[in-house]
């Protein structure tokens, strides 16, 4: 027994020396430590052979299996070497230069401002929600308190889809209210959410507006909500992503769907309130609508204003982005020019 373990070690030592690739080492392998192998059958057959012959069979079987083992991977390292080195050898090929880089891409300016947005919301206890860009005319208008023929209409320069099919009429969302009104239709109070998205206006371009853009909606709900919430809300939003050397100011406004409104501003980031292109030469840029939601806002919701109160605001992401950055015109945003693109 002891002989024939011997040839089978010998026989596999030789046997290996000529294994050239991994396919024939897998063979060599299979042969000689696989499952059906003379030496696997030589420890089986062990318990057949009288107790003093098992155990030298038995510890002599085994040593050959652990020597195999250990040749059979460094045979395998030594194959993996050659795979590198031989084509280095007989082509000419020089593994060790260093690759073409492949360029990475990034994410577009107005995604980093819109992720940056909804992260401090979303610090806040907002939740984000989304919705469609191509909206209802009643959730777009009539149900935020702008009827057929309201002059307020004309704020909104509308892209239509359907024109002049009335509440049923389908256009490009003019800005994310509307989800105001698909949230609270469906969720009761206290409601915190942010909608970001993209807004649509039929309207010319030029350095401040473009006819595609981003607004971030927030609509708070709850019992006492007050204006002084909303304050504290965006005063918080615009110190953490300006500073706190930068001043905010509220003035009123008007807005069908809220009441009291204001327009909130930011003192320009650019020229530190001195006048630039940035702000229009007046040192203020705007960058939210807010106000109070509206008692008939709630209602049509059938959420009961003597109970409820809610603030809402939309956030003009470009205007942040341009801010942020001291980008002085909207149009580089979505011209698509790389020589601006790879900047961020
Ligand atoms: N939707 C308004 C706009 O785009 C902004 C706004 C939102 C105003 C919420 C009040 C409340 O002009």
């Amino acid at each position: 027994m002891l002989e024939q373990l011997k040839d089978i070690h010998r026989q596999a030592v030789e046997e290996l020396d000529g294994v050239a690739d991994a396919k024939a080492l897998e063979l060599w392998r299979v042969r000689y430590l696989g499952k059906k192998s003379s030496l696997t059958g030589a420890l089986r057959s062990l318990a057949a052979l009288p107790l003093e012959e098992r155990r030298d069979v038995g510890a002599r079987a085994n040593e050959i299996k652990r020597d195999l083992e250990s040749r059979l991977e460094e045979k395998e390292r030594f194959l993996q070497q050659s795979l590198l080195t031989s084509p280095l050898a007989s082509q000419g090929i020089d593994v060790t230069l260093p690759g073409r880089p492949i360029p990475t891409g990034r994410l577009h300016p107005i995604t980093q401002t819109l992720n940056e947005i909804c992260c401090v919301f979303r610090n806040m206890g907002f939740q984000t929600i989304e919705g469609p860009d191509v909206e209802w005319d009643y959730y777009n208008f009539e149900a935020l308190n702008i009827p057929q023929h309201h002059p307020a209409r004309d704020r909104f320069a509308t892209l239509w889809i359907d024109a002049g099919a009335g509440a049923k009429a389908r256009l490009l969302r003019t800005h994310t209210s509307p989800m105001q009104i698909r949230w609270m239709e469906r969720e009761r109070p206290p409601i915190r959410v942010i909608a970001p998205g993209r807004v649509y206006r039929y309207e010319a371009t030029d350095a401040t507006h473009e006819s595609m853009f981003c607004n971030v909606e927030g609509l708070a709900v709850d019992r006492s909500i007050t204006l002084a919430d909303l304050k504290g809300t965006l005063f918080e939003f615009c110190r953490c992503l300006f500073g706190e050397e930068r001043q905010v100011r509220f003035r009123c406004d008007y807005f069908p769907f809220v009441e009291p409104g204001v327009e909130v501003a930011i003192s320009c980031a650019a020229c530190d309130g001195a006048g630039c292109r940035v702000c229009g030469y007046s040192g203020w840029v705007e960058t939210a609508g807010a106000g109070m939601v509206h008692p008939d806002v709630l209602r049509r919701v059938d959420i009961d204003p003597q109970t409820y109160s809610g603030f809402a605001f939309g956030v003009g992401v470009e205007r942040i982005s341009m801010l942020r950055h001291g980008i002085d015109d909207i149009r580089l945003f979505y011209s698509n020019d790389l020589r601006f693109l790879r900047q961020f």
